[in-house]
């Protein structure tokens, strides 16, 4: 898929950018805090996806400003599309978002319809953060290639957000122990679910990470990841995900519901899911140089690119923030072979650390603003 047209207004620093973006490579241009970045996270919001560098919604509006709109048209192997976010300050429901003129009731819908992957700096964190950072990482990946995993993923932390309100409760004794069972039933079922999909995608993400990180690395080492369930062994995954797994994730529950109660968290199942990344057999996070660990985030994410391929006829859009300028050429070239005929935009305060082979659009961004060099027209309206 390409995006065809965007058109962004009062989005943090950016002021009534509009531009068509080529449908290979887009170059963003500019120094230091002129609102690169933001131009991608003001095209990436619209694919209902929570902002890749963690801002929070109440930010997306200027600090002068009273409203923001981002509103794209993207091409499909089907169709035209078209999607706007729209948010007003100090209104009762400050967000309104269409698909295709249609008013949505929140950003779910746009999770089928705009497909991209982001590189960012902060993709190191994968390797090197919490398991919390790992875990998401591949749910949401694997949400991109099966809708219905995100449906489980939603009952589940709705399930578990009710299960610790509970423990609070009891442990202040104000509810009773006995309405714990209803929830841990239900968590047994959704986390079993959870934990067979996480595996499953691992096992194929595994294969398609190794035979990259080889290339990347020149065949000198070795890339593996491995699913370590807070509930099942290896083994247990043989058997298929049915009435002997939710019980042995409820039996799970039930080991430390007692810590749990004294404590109003959860401490088992699938939000303690660990994966671990190992470089040439020892954790990548423990081990890894700075070099390795980059290289390991990068892999993982054209991983990602590399299985969404597989299973879509219509590639993801790519948008590469402050990445490039960092890789070595060999890397550089890597990276534009997997992605290669996918639209990508990238972000650089140096458009001379690309490969010279990289030409597309020029995007010139400075205060905000942009201005297309092909046609040298300045797109800020005044
Ligand atoms: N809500 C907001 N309102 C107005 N300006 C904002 C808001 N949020 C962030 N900014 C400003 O937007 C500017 C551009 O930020 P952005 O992260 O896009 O820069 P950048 O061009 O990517 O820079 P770098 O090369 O350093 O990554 C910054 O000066 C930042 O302070
Ligand atoms: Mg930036």
């Amino acid at each position: 898929m390409i995006v065809t047209y965007a058109d962004i207004d009062g989005f943090k620093n950016l002021k009534a950018v509009s531009f068509a973006p080529d449908p290979k490579y887009n170059i963003i241009v500019g120094p230091n805090a002129q609102g690169k970045t933001n131009l991608l996270e003001a095209m990436w919001i619209l694919s209902g996806c929570k902002s890749f560098r963690g801002s929070k919604e109440k930010d997306y509006i200027c600090l002068d400003g009273n409203r923001m709109e981002s509103k794209i048209k993207l091409l499909d192997s089907v169709r035209e599309q078209k999607i706007s976010f729209e948010m007003t300050k100090s209104v009762a429901n400050p967000k309104t978002i269409h698909l295709n003129g249609v008013k949505q009731k929140g950003t779910r819908a746009l999770f089928d319809v705009f497909k991209c992957i982001a590189f960012i700096p902060d993709d190191v964190d994968i390797i090197k953060g919490s398991p919390e950072k790992r875990r998401n990482f591949v749910d949401m990946a694997a949400s991109q290639l099966d809708p219905v995993f995100v449906m489980h993923l939603n009952k589940s932390n709705a399930v578990m957000n009710q299960r610790n309100s509970l423990l609070k409760g009891i442990m202040q004794g104000i509810t009773d122990r006995s309405s714990l069972e209803v929830w841990d039933r239900q968590a047994s079922r959704e986390g079993s679910v959870i934990s067979y999909k996480r595996r499953e995608y691992i096992e194929k993400f595994n294969g398609i990470c190794g035979k990259l990180y080889r290339t990347i690395s020149g065949g000198t080492e070795e890339l593996e990841l491995e699913y370590r369930s807070n509930v099942f062994r290896p083994e247990d995954f043989e058997k298929p995900c049915g009435e002997e797994a939710f019980e042995q994730y409820y039996r799970k529950l039930a080991e430390t519901s007692e810590y749990d109660i004294r404590t109003g968290i959860t401490h088992a199942g699938v939000n303690r899911d660990e994966i671990l990344i190992k470089i040439n057999g020892v954790s990548a996070k423990d081990y890894g140089s700075q070099g390795q660990i980059k290289s390991a985030a990068l892999v993982m994410k054209l991983a990602q690119a590399e299985i969404y391929m597989q299973k879509y006829k219509d590639p993801p859009v790519i948008f590469l923030d402050d990445v490039m300028g960092e890789l070595d050429e060999s890397r550089q070239r890597f990276v534009f072979d997997i992605i290669r005929g996918m639209q990508v935009f990238i972000t650089t305060p140096n458009e001379n650390a690309l490969l010279p082979e990289i030409k597309g659009k020029i995007l010139r961004i400075g205060g905000g603003c942009i201005s297309e060099e092909e046609e040298n027209v300045s797109s800020c309206r005044e």
